[in-house]
C-alpha cells in the first residue's frame, strides 16, 4: 500500500528498535524517510538496508545545533518535512535513594529537551512551509502511572504525554498535527538493558524480567517493534486529521486510559 506516497518523514531514534520498524513501514507505504540518530554508523547501516527511500541524518537530540543541522539536511534532501516523529529516548532505573541528578539531567535532556525542541525546530519549518503537517511523540505506559524504580523515565515520559498535549492544542492553530504513542513493553535492545537493571535491583537473572512482564501482557507476549506501526502509519494519514493532541497506548491491553 502507499498510504504515505509523496510524505516525507524525519524519525529520530531510527537506528533500530521501534523507530527502525518505522522507518521501514514508512517506506513500504511510499514515504521517503531521514533516519535522525546519535548512532550514525548505525543510521548510514540501517538507511543502506531499507533502500533509495531512506537516508541517515546524524543527530544529537540533547544539542541544539545538531537538531537544527538534522532538520537542515533532511529539508535540503528530501524536500521539506511532513511528518516527525519524537522517538529517541533512554531508559534509565535506580530506587529513589539512589537516582544520580547527572543521570537525571541526562535522560530528561534526552526524553524531554530532545522532543520539545525537536517538535519546535520542525514546526518552524511546517509552518513557514504552509503545509501542516504530522508530529507523533513516543510516549509510553511508563507516562501514565509511576513505577518504584523508574521514578525518573516514568517521569519524562509522563511530560511527553503533556507536552504532546500543549504542542497539539498550540500547533492545530498551523495545521499540525500532534499526537502521542504509548507503547507497553516491546522487546528489542532496549528492553534488554531494562531487564539488565531489574537484574540489578530485584536480583532476577538475565532475561527472567522479559519473561515475566511478557506473561503479564493482556494479549498475552511482549510487544514487536512491527506491532506499533499501524498507529504510525494511521496518525500520519488524513484519516487521522480529527484526533488532535491524543496519547495511544498500543500496549497488548496492558494500560486502560
Ligand atoms: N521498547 C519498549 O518497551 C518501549 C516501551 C515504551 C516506550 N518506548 C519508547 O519508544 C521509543 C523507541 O524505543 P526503542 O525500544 O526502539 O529504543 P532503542 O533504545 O532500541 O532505540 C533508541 C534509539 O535512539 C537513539 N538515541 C539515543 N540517544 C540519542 C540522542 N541523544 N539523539 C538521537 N538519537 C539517540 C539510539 O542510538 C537508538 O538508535 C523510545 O521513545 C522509548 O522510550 C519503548
Amino acid at each position: 500500500m502507499t498510504r504515505l506516497a509523496g510524505k516525507t518523514a524525519l524519525i529520530t531514534g531510527a537506528a533500530r528498535g521501534i523507530g527502525r520498524a518505522f522507518a521501514e513501514a514508512y517506506v513500504r507505504e511510499g514515504a521517503q524517510v531521514a533516519i535522525g540518530d546519535i548512532d550514525v554508523a548505525r543510521a548510514a547501516m540501517t538507511a543502506s538496508e531499507i533502500g533509495s527511500g531512506a537516508i541517515a541524518v546524524a543527530m544529537d537530540v540533547t544539542r541544539q545545533d545538531s537538531i537544527d543541522e538534522a532538520v537542515a539536511t533532511t529539508v535540503e534532501t528530501l524536500g521539506g518535512i511532513d511528518i516527525l516523529i519524537n522517538n529517541a529516548a533512554l531508559f534509565t532505573a535506580a530506587p529513589i535513594v539512589d537516582i544520580d541528578r547527572a543521570d537525571y539531567n541526562r535522560v530528561f535532556q534526552i526524553n524531554v529537551a530532545g522532543p520539545l525542541f525537536t517538535m519546535q525546530a520542525v514546526a518552524r519549518h511546517m509552518i513557514a512551509r504552509g503545509q501542516g503537517g504530522t508530529i507523533i511523540n513516543m510516549a509510553s505506559q511508563a507516562g501514565r502511572r509511576g513505577e518504584p524504580l523508574v521514578a525518573v523515565y516514568c517521569a519524562t515520559k509522563a511530560a511527553v504525554i503533556s507536552l504532546t498535549q500543549s504542542a497539539g492544542l498550540n500547533l492545530i492553530d498551523h495545521g499540525i498535527n500532534v499526537n502521542a504513542i504509548a507503547p507497553g513493553v516491546v522487546d528489542g535492545e532496549h528492553w534488554d538493558g531494562v531487564d539488565a537493571f531489574f537484574a540489578k535491583y530485584e536480583g532476577k537473572a538475565p532475561g527472567q524480567k522479559k519473561q515475566e512482564v511478557g506473561a503479564g501482557v493482556p494479549f498475552g507476549r511482549m510487544g514487536k517493534p512491527e506491532d506499533l506501526t499501524g498507529m504510525a502509519i494511521f496518525l500520519a494519514t488524513d484519516e487521522a486529521r480529527y484526533i488532535v493532541a491524543q496519547c495511544f497506548n498500543v500496549d497488548g491491553g496492558q494500560w486502560m486510559s
